[in-house]
């Protein structure tokens, strides 16, 4: 059966990592607007020129660049069966545009997972985050380290650190998730669709709670 799933959290919360674990425990798929975006950024696509300047001051890209570049994905791009949105929607207007889009082919959303994590934990998460070149693989120098430092296990890529991971980025990241994306708590809270997980424990631990709370095995939900 298709499921229709969004990972919500505040920068950092770990929905990255969580949603491409329970993706490929699930055989569901990982759709990050940040990926679909640093990917437009890199191409040197219209979309992505649009968003740069936005994504490395920490802002939300306008809706409609977003837009395009998901639902692009999402309706001709060959999305069949089950997948997870990360990193959208982020405000109220992206939120019931998802649900026009979703209408207007039978379709809704099945449920929405967020991650809580304290803002204290968020800029330690962040700061101290790694990814790969080659592919794409997230690690923390502290929390999830390489073998080797600064080389991926997976492919031996080197390991970056994002842009727009400056301390000083984060804060105005995290201050933008309060004010923009944090009401859809209660939006789909009180669409019954919500269902948080403690996000301040280890990654395999979140992961088993993300992963109960989509099959209906609930430790902790709003
Ligand atoms: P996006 O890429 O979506 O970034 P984000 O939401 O800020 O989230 P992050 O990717 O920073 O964090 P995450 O929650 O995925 O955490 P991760 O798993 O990596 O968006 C970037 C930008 O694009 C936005 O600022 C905006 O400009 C634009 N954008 C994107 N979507 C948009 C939209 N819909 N509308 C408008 N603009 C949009 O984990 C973080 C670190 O912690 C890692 O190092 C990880 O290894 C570590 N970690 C993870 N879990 C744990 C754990 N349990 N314990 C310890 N460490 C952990």
């Amino acid at each position: 059966m298709s499921r229709r799933t969004v990972i919500l959290g505040a920068p950092g919360a770990g929905k990255g990592t969580q949603a491409q674990r329970v993706c490929e425990s699930l055989g569901m798929e990982h759709l990050s607007t940040g990926d679909l975006l640093r990917s437009a950024v890199k191409a040197g696509t219209p979309a992505g020129t649009e968003a740069k300047g936005f994504m490395d001051a920490g802002k939300l890209v306008p809706d409609e660049v977003v837009f395009g570049v998901l639902f692009e994905r999402l309706e001709t791009g060959n999305v069949a069966g089950s997948y997870m949105l990360d990193g959208f929607p982020r405000n109220r207007a992206q939120a019931e545009e998802l649900d026009r889009r979703l209408a207007a082919r039978s379709e809704a959303l099945d449920q929405v997972v967020e991650v809580n994590v304290p803002d204290e934990r968020i800029v330690g998460r962040i700061t101290g985050r790694r990814i790969c070149k080659g592919c794409g693989r997230n690690y923390h120098v502290e929390f999830v380290p390489p073998t080797k430092e600064g080389v991926c296990d997976d492919c031996d890529g080197e390991l970056y650190r994002r842009a727009d991971d400056e301390e000083a980025v984060v804060i105005d990241r995290l201050a933008v998730y309060h004010e923009q994306t944090a009401p859809l708590i209660e939006y789909y809270s009180g669409r019954g669709l919500l269902v948080t997980v403690d996000g301040d424990q280890p990654v395999d631990a979140v992961t088993g709670a993300v992963l109960g709370a989509l099959s209906g095995n609930v430790a902790e939900s709003n």
